[in-house]
């Protein structure tokens, strides 16, 4: 089936029980500064997860555009992509686990006509721990409707359980989630790789296996203990990766084969190269494929390519597109002409791209210029970097990040150069911690913005809440937190305000803080109930939600707090532990300092701050 017929069947089937469909949401968030991108299908609905009744009813079904960027380095093989279509149904305290289960059951084995025996499915196995029952409900309902039981397997809470956050412990208070169970699709004609472990099975990497939907049972909030509250309503949440069905459906191990057909064929046609034929060529057809559709939808819902936030995905995007469509030799403008090619994919269901095709295409084309004459000034630096013969592995690196080199281009440059050293392996190993770093900072988004819970992590935490107060002691009342990232080197705020904070304001900011640290403040947590935390004016952050009883903590005793916030922590014991540092020679010489202040978007500033 192609994915306009997949898409269709799935909305027509779930109409015929009774859903509505509702249309897909922007790819940028409205309202929620935790999160850069829409990544999956009950995003936008999280409000009515937690219990808020929807206008349309609580039968709900669409296919949401998605787009996950920590996914971006793994596009190439056979089955990851950065945009996808989720296909989603959702009962909001309406039908559960029995009728669900049997919805999807009957979607893929009668509408779209896989085979029942291709079919594996998983249950969650429990965790007694948390307190967390097996789901053995699950594991009667796929038995009944015809499952066989060799083909229901059980996992811990690291593969069925599902909460943005990810697994339970790592949900902040306030988070909805639930056990899941996943359906796979068997590739019966590939052979299990025993490097992926000695037996294959659903969850196993090697390739056999391929996830095709997720149905969460959305049933719990967490408290800010740490336990698992019944949600008021028994949520379902679905979601079936369009393109995924697509592959099942067509028994073809390859996304890229039925999702970017014209992609591939207009690239082969131009390139004279056969998509199929060399590993590295292939890779290059689906980074291009993936890549040029993902910005155009991106920027079609009012991404532009920039230096940061969402715009430097976009901007990334199309700057990996250009190097590898210029490995595979394409023409200069030929990504201008895959942009229009999406757009006739797409343009008839999104009328977003159709009706901004012209200026998506300038976009993409004036980025492409734009890289060009920054690659110049990179082979400029490269020959000042191998000056002395050898290029280092942060040189390289450098090259890299800045002006977006590859390593195989840095290679090749230097060889016509006469440069005779690259440090190849330094690089890998710069690389690999650069990519483990970002993968945690997207991971931990919905950690409460922690990236630990390490001392260090924990003393910046508790230097956030004396910068948030200090803020609007100088600047005014107006500031509020828009969003938060700590890790154990800085801490970073975004804020409201609508101007550059300037240098002298920042200056006392600094001051206020490393005067509260000096103090040596106790840091008090108290619980109580949301309203009584919300008349002790009590900061929370933009757009959460917080459940009735709520944990908050203060600078200083409750009733003559410097500063008030809603929070799960942790936190230092008193501010003074603030001033600690590794060096036994002055243990307590650490001093708060601002290291930037600039903007993220209109009327949000964000400020880099450490402890050193
Ligand atoms: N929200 C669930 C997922 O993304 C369905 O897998």
């Amino acid at each position: 089936m192609t994915p306009n017929q997949v898409r269709e069947k799935y909305l027509a089937f779930f109409k015929s029980k009774g859903h509505t469909v509702l249309p897909s949401a922007r790819l940028v968030p409205e309202n929620d500064p935790t999160t850069l991108f829409t990544g999956s299908g009950m995003q936008p609905l999280v409000l009515y997860l937690l219990g808020k009744d929807h206008p349309e009813g609580k039968r709900l079904v669409n296919s949401q555009k998605c787009f996950r960027s920590m996914d971006i380095e793994e596009v190439g093989d056979n089955r990851h992509t950065t945009f996808f279509e989720m296909l989603g149904n959702w009962s909001l305290g309406d039908y559960f686990k029995k009728e669900q289960l049997a919805f999807a059951f009957e979607f893929f084995t009668k509408e779209i006509g896989i085979p029942a025996e291709r079919l594996w499915v998983t249950c969650f196995a429990g965790d007694a721990e948390l307190n967390l029952p097996k789901d053995t409900e699950s594991f009667e309902i796929w038995k009944s409707l015809g499952m066989p039981e060799d083909h229901i397997k059980f996992y811990p809470a690291k593969k069925n359980w599902w909460s943005r956050a990810g697994e339970p412990q790592n949900m902040p208070a306030g988070e909805p989630g639930g056990p899941d169970s996943e359906v796979f699709y068997e590739f019966t004609h590939i052979k299990h790789d025993p490097q992926f472990g000695a037996e294959c099975h659903p969850n196993c990497d090697c390739g056999r296996f391929l996830e095709i939907g997720n149905s969460v049972f959305m049933q719990y909030l967490k408290q800010p203990d740490g336990s698992f509250a019944l949600l008021p309503k028994q949520n379902v949440d679905f979601g079936g990766g369009l393109e995924r069905i697509v592959m099942a459906s067509q028994n073809v191990a390859d996304i890229f084969v039925g999702n970017h057909g014209p992609i591939l064929h207009f690239l082969a046609g131009a390139t004279h190269k056969r998509y199929g034929e060399n590993a590295e060529e292939v890779k290059a057809f689906r980074i291009v494929a993936d890549h040029m559709k993902a910005a155009v939808f991106l920027i079609a819902d009012g991404v532009n390519p920039g230096p940061s936030d969402q715009g430097y995905f976009v901007r990334r995007l199309i700057r990996r597109s250009v190097r590898y469509a210029d490995s595979l030799g394409l023409h200069e403008g030929g990504l201008s002409q895959v942009a229009r090619m999406v757009s006739e994919m797409y343009g008839s269901l999104y009328a977003e791209i159709a009706t901004q095709v012209d200026e998506i295409e300038k976009t993409i084309h004036l980025e492409e210029e734009r890289f060009r004459k920054t690659l110049q000034r990179g082979i400029k630096e490269l020959e000042r970097f191998a000056g002395d013969g050898t290029i280092s592995s942060e040189d390289a690196f450098q090259l890299f990040t800045t002006y977006g080199f590859p390593l195989e281009l840095i290679i090749e440059e230097a060889g016509a150069r006469g440069i005779k050293q690259v440090d190849v392996e330094g690089f890998k190993e710069l690389l690999k911690k650069h990519q483990e770093q970002s993968r945690a900072g997207s991971e931990q988004k919905f950690k409460g913005g922690l990236a630990d819970t390490s001392e260090k992590t924990t003393r910046l935490h508790t230097a956030h809440h004396l910068l948030l107060k200090a803020l609007q002691q100088v600047l005014g009342g107006h500031v509020h937190q828009r969003g938060s990232n700590i890790t154990q080197e800085r801490l970073r705020i975004d804020f409201s305000h609508p101007e550059k904070v300037t240098k002298e304001q920042l200056a006392e900011v600094e001051k206020i803080v490393n005067q509260k640290i000096k103090e040596d403040l106790p840091v008090v947590r108290t619980e109580m109930p949301k309203e009584e935390a919300e008349k002790l004016g009590a900061e929370h952050e933009f757009g959460a939600k917080y459940p009735d009883k709520v944990s908050v903590y203060s600078v200083g005793p409750l009733d003559s707090a410097f500063s008030i916030e809603f929070c799960g922590g942790p936190h230092v014991a008193s501010t003074g532990d603030l001033a600690k540092t590794d060096n036994p020679s002055t243990p307590l010489g650490a001093k708060f300092k601002i290291l930037k202040e600039e903007a993220v978007a209109q009327g949000v500033r964000r400020i880099k701050a450490v402890l050193e």
